[in-house]
């Protein structure tokens, strides 16, 4: 039995948790929301000085709640990276201090290896397994073949598709988080009504594109509102499915392309906040008759019990790390993909 105490910091979220072995017995995370809503993204400097408030309180929090002392713990995981630099440095400090004053062995992690070992926790997912992460900050294909062998197989060029669906509602005057507000709305569009691209389609591989689609749905709104002097109900609305029809259409058919390029798996895993959305779930489902594992919601976005998880998977493998850790913004899980360019408003995607 191992008791391990996760931290995670690396974003917006400032999560603790304490794990039983698979057993979450606390995963506490305290978001930002408020803190960046009025600039229309995360502030990377804002950020950091709430982690650096709040990462001991979440920790301390997440102990109570397991009713575990520090004394009891086998080890202590944190976040390492990839991520907004502030954040991660704040994570790693608090698990550094923590691990020197219990003499506890000390994990970084991956932050993306947190997402996608996730179905290990959830779903005890045996490798090889496809994942897809699909967030606000991450959009990517890996198959995983152990805790710390992933390859990646394709990835957005540019925005992360949460980005695109939070930017469509911003455009269309609809509320914050977008997904879910696009989501309610396209129920009554007509995705016909409205011709959108599909980028990266035509191209053989996995990669993928959102930055286009967005201001594709720029040009459309321009043009109904210069048609009818504003922005009419259902030309909203058929915006929103008109969009969601194409995100669905990327995602599955790069998906497919994913799963024949994977080979023999034993499951299609999905992850992140994007995965919550009913169509693109159903799209994926109906994409393979391998089990489609989501794990709950609570678990795709980022936490604390993810992170812990993945520590506990190096700590059977004997891989810990001494106080030189470093805190890395840039940490591709997969050293032999090429290096992506560009950070979206959520961080870099790594
Ligand atoms: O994984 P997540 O909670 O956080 C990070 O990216 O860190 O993902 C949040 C993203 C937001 O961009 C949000 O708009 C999107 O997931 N999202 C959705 C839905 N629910 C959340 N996108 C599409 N449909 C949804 N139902
Ligand atoms: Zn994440």
């Amino acid at each position: 039995m191992t008791l391990i105490l996760g931290i995670e910091s690396s974003c917006d979220d400032t999560g603790a948790a304490v794990l039983r072995d698979r057993e979450i017995l606390s995963n506490v995370v305290i978001g930002q929301d408020a803190l960046h809503a009025a600039y229309g993204g995360v502030v990377p400097e804002i950020a950091a000085r709430a982690h650096a408030e709040k990462v001991d309180i979440a920790v301390e929090a997440a102990l109570a709640e397991a009713g575990v002392d520090l004394d009891a713990l086998d080890a202590i995981a944190v976040t390492a990276g990839p991520g907004l630099i502030g954040g991660v440095l704040s994570g790693v400090m608090c698990a550094k201090g923590l691990a020197a004053a219990t003499g506890k062995p000390l994990i970084g992690v991956n932050h993306l290896a947190g997402h996608a070992l996730t179905p290990r926790l959830t779903d005890d997912a045996r490798f090889p397994y496809l994942m897809l992460l699909v967030s606000g900050g991450h959009c990517q294909f890996l198959r995983v073949d152990g805790p710390t062998e992933f390859r990646r197989l394709g990835g957005t060029i540019d925005d992360a598709p949460g980005e695109a669906f939070d930017k469509v509602a911003r455009l269309l005057g609809l509320p914050q988080p977008g997904g879910p507000a696009v989501e309610a709305e396209a129920k009554t569009g007509d995705q016909a009504a409205i011709p959108l691209p599909r980028p990266l389609l035509d191209r053989p591989g996995c990669d993928m594109s959102f930055s286009g689609l967005k201001t594709a749905v720029l040009r459309a709104r321009d043009t109904a509102v210069a048609e009818h002097g504003g922005l009419p109900k259902q030309t909203r609305a058929d915006i929103c499915a008109a969009f969601q029809a194409a995100v669905v259409d990327i995602l599955t058919e790069k998906a497919r392309r994913a799963l024949a390029e994977a080979g023999d798996v034993t499951a299609f895993a999905v992850a992140g906040g994007v995965a919550a959305n009913q169509a693109i779930r159903a799209g994926l489902h109906a994409v393979t008759d391998l089990p489609v594992l989501a794990p709950p919601l609570a678990l795709c976005t980022d936490n604390g019990a993810m992170i812990a998880w993945a520590g506990l998977e190096r700590l059977r493998l004997g891989m810990t790390d001494d106080m030189t850790l470093a805190a890395r913004p840039r940490w591709p899980l997969d050293d032999t993909a090429p290096a992506l360019l560009g950070g979206g408003k959520k961080g870099a995607k790594a």
